[in-house]
């Protein structure tokens, strides 16, 4: 089936990573290949773009490709390039995070619309935990941190009480199972609450905060000097964990001790950020593609 993922903010991205003839890159969420594509036209010729993706239904979907895609999360980065041996000169990489338009037709549970789907929000097929599993089986309390850390849900303890309760009765099984949690937790199951609901099951289920930073670490030292990296964020959990790396490498701050009379670690900028600000989509990109509307891309180079 072709791809109906639109790419967000693409000229912003290819602008800030400016693909050159001859280039390595490497797209870390293939998706539905939109930005791999502009980005291997422009690498052409003799370019090669190495891809990452968890999910074995988009990589079966994609078909025929001129990438090389790894079925894995980015969060082997490391390792990968290794193997590739390309650590060290590439010249361009891309995370473009979260779940693609196409996985909200997958049946897993993506879309809070989809009442009947069964709650399982993995993008990688093989991990063993569902969101299910996680609500069926987590202790209040670590219901209670999940809604809270990962939703940024005000009174999570309503939630995880609701929950708890229920599944006392029946497991929680479908996506209007928790549709129907969060309406009795707080009487509303408006699509603001159903949002941090879902983000909270599907950080937890991917794991996405912590593989993200481990991979932030990874694509520095996979980037060749003057290579470029730009993320993609939708949440502003995965945004700041973006924006203080970026700052702690572009950061030429002292950290010798204050008793220390002369500085010693002569601290240096292992990169340039190059956008000030995020880069939010324009106006007419949010109204044709409502998809866009929380992104903001962030994007360093390294020196
Ligand atoms: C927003 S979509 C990317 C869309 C893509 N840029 C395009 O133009 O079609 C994110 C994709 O990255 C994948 N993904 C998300 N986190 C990942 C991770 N940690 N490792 C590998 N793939 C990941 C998802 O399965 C999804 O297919």
């Amino acid at each position: 089936m072709p791809t109906e993922h639109v790419p967000v903010l693409a000229r912003e991205v290819v602008e800030l990573l400016s693909p050159q003839p001859g280039a390595i890159f490497i797209d870390g969420t293939i998706g539905g290949g939109g930005h791999a594509r502009l980005l291997w036209d422009r690498i052409q010729p003799n370019g090669h773009l190495y891809g990452f993706e968890q999910d074995s239904e988009a990589i079966t979907a994609l078909g025929p490709t001129p990438f090389i895609v790894s079925q894995t999360n980015f969060v082997t980065m490391q390792a990968v390039c290794d193997a590739w041996e390309i650590t060290g000169r590439v010249q361009g990489i891309l995370l473009d995070l979260g779940y693609s338009s196409d996985q909200l037709k997958r049946g897993r549970g993506f879309s809070f619309r989809a009442l009947s789907e069964p709650l399982d929000l993995r993008m990688d097929l093989s991990r063993t935990t569902t969101a299910a599993d996680l609500l069926n089986e987590g202790t209040t309390h670590m219901l209670v941190e999940l809604f809270r850390n990962y939703g940024e849900l005000r009174q999570p303890q309503r939630l995880a009480r609701v929950i708890a309760d229920w599944r006392l009765d029946h497991p929680i099984a479908t996506v209007a199972d928790l549709i129907e949690c969060v309406q009795q937790a707080y009487h509303t199951s408006s699509s603001d609450v159903l949002a941090k609901v879902w983000q909270a099951c599907r950080i937890a289920v991917n794991d996405e905060l912590s593989t993200l930073q481990t991979t932030l670490a990874a694509a520095l030292t996979v980037l060749s000097p003057g290579g470029r990296l730009a993320v993609i964020t939708f949440h502003s959990l995965e945004d700041r964990i973006v924006k203080q790396q970026f700052a702690q490498w572009s950061d030429t701050r002292c950290t010798c001790p204050p008793e220390w009379p002369i500085c010693q670690c002569q601290r240096q900028a292992q990169v340039i950020v190059l956008t000030k600000h995020p880069v939010l989509p324009s106006t007419e990109e949010q109204t044709n593609n409502p998809r866009s509307r929380s992104a903001k891309l962030r994007a360093i180079k390294k020196i």
